[in-house]
């Protein structure tokens, strides 16, 4: 199967783009692979006429959007997201005219109608960067992860007002478990995701997105680590450090909860399936993929941009929010 793979990426002109989270056999085959920010960069930067995406439907749509031109394949069109799941865009969008002078800063796990409902979208890896670049008179709301929006808060001192969406891997693991182990192993450091709960994150030696997180136990002089973010991650960290010990932090229950079923339902028989029969394929209706696609760019053009830069980016948005199409006053 692997082989086929191959073969098909070469006949297709294709590129395998895959997260962190995939089973090790898909990364292992993958072109590139990343956090939910690199892909989206690398997923506008690719010059492949097919993108095949190893990862959940939010980011294949968010690569779609990127790249109206190109063929978008999802192995599994079930790949699905707790986060994009709890912000229905109907809710989203009364929630946001409740609050017309907010900016709505949305993580990019959320479906493309409510990336059209939002003013600038964020990763776990730029969600701080851009909001310190958001003028402090500005009031935020930040949608739809509340663990990575209250710990945003703590980190950029910020008021922002935030919708109650967990990602259902995160939030499960435990405290009391997390610190029996750190008792067990002295001088092993606890790394998590922001998506953690508060009480996890308060725990933790870093916090770091997915690529943040595999870059600091490369660059640390630790041994041993206590990884609280799905175990998918664990497969790249071992190795690109043989010689260190990745632990995965335990759930608060007895089932298999630090996994990602949405990650998972992506096989490698799926993806060998959906690039012979180029399917399930990624579309959106072109004036949505429009609205979505400035708040993803202008995440990508802040990341990189100076204080004069973000400034000009900023000022193109409209406060306050007069509805999906409206247009007010610059902000
Ligand atoms: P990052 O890729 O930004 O680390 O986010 C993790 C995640 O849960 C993706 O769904
Ligand atoms: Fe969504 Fe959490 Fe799975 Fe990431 S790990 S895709 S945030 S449910």
């Amino acid at each position: 199967m692997v082989r086929e793979i191959l073969r098909l990426k070469d006949e297709l002109h294709a590129v395998i783009l895959a997260h962190y989270y995939q089973d090790s056999i898909i990364q292992e085959i993958a072109d590139i692979r990343g956090d939910s920010f690199e892909l989206s960069r690398r997923a506008r930067d690719v010059d492949a006429e097919v993108i095949v995406f190893a990862g959940v439907h939010f980011m294949a749509e968010t690569a779609k959007i990127l790249n109206p031109g190109k063929t978008v394949l999802l192995p599994d069109m079930n790949a699905g997201c707790s986060l994009a799941e709890s912000a229905p865009a109907h809710l989203f969008e009364r929630y946001r005219a409740m609050h017309p002078d907010h900016l709505a800063v949305t993580y990019i796990n959320c479906t493309a109608e409510v990336k059209a409902l939002s003013d600038i979208i964020c990763t776990s890896s730029s969600a701080e960067s851009i909001i310190e670049k958001i003028p402090s008179d500005t009031p935020i709301l930040f949608s739809p992860d509340k663990n990575l929006g209250a710990y945003m808060r703590h980190k950029t001192g910020r008021p922002m007002l935030l919708w109650q969406g967990v990602c259902t891997v995160h939030e499960q693991f435990s405290a009391q478990r997390i610190q029996a182990l750190r008792q067990r192993w002295p001088g092993a450091e606890v790394i998590a995701h922001p998506e953690c709960e508060g009480v996890v994150l308060r725990m933790a030696d870093f916090i770091g997105s997915t690529s943040a997180l595999l870059r600091y136990v490369l660059e640390s002089d630790v041994r041993r680590f206590i990884v609280a973010t799905e175990a998918g991650i664990l497969y790249e960290m071992q190795k690109t450090a043989p010689e260190k010990e990745f632990i995965a932090a335990p759930p608060d229950n007895a089932c298999a909860c630090n996994i990602c079923d949405y990650m998972k339902v992506n096989t490698l028989e799926k993806l060998y399936l959906c690039m012979r029969n180029r399917s399930p394929e990624i579309h959106i209706d072109d004036a949505l993929r429009r609205r979505a696609l400035r708040p993803i760019e202008r995440m990508l053009e802040l990341a990189d941009a100076d204080e004069v830069s973000a400034a000009q980016i900023l000022s193109e948005i409209s406060l306050p929010y007069s509805g999906a199409q409206g247009k007010s006053a610059s902000l």
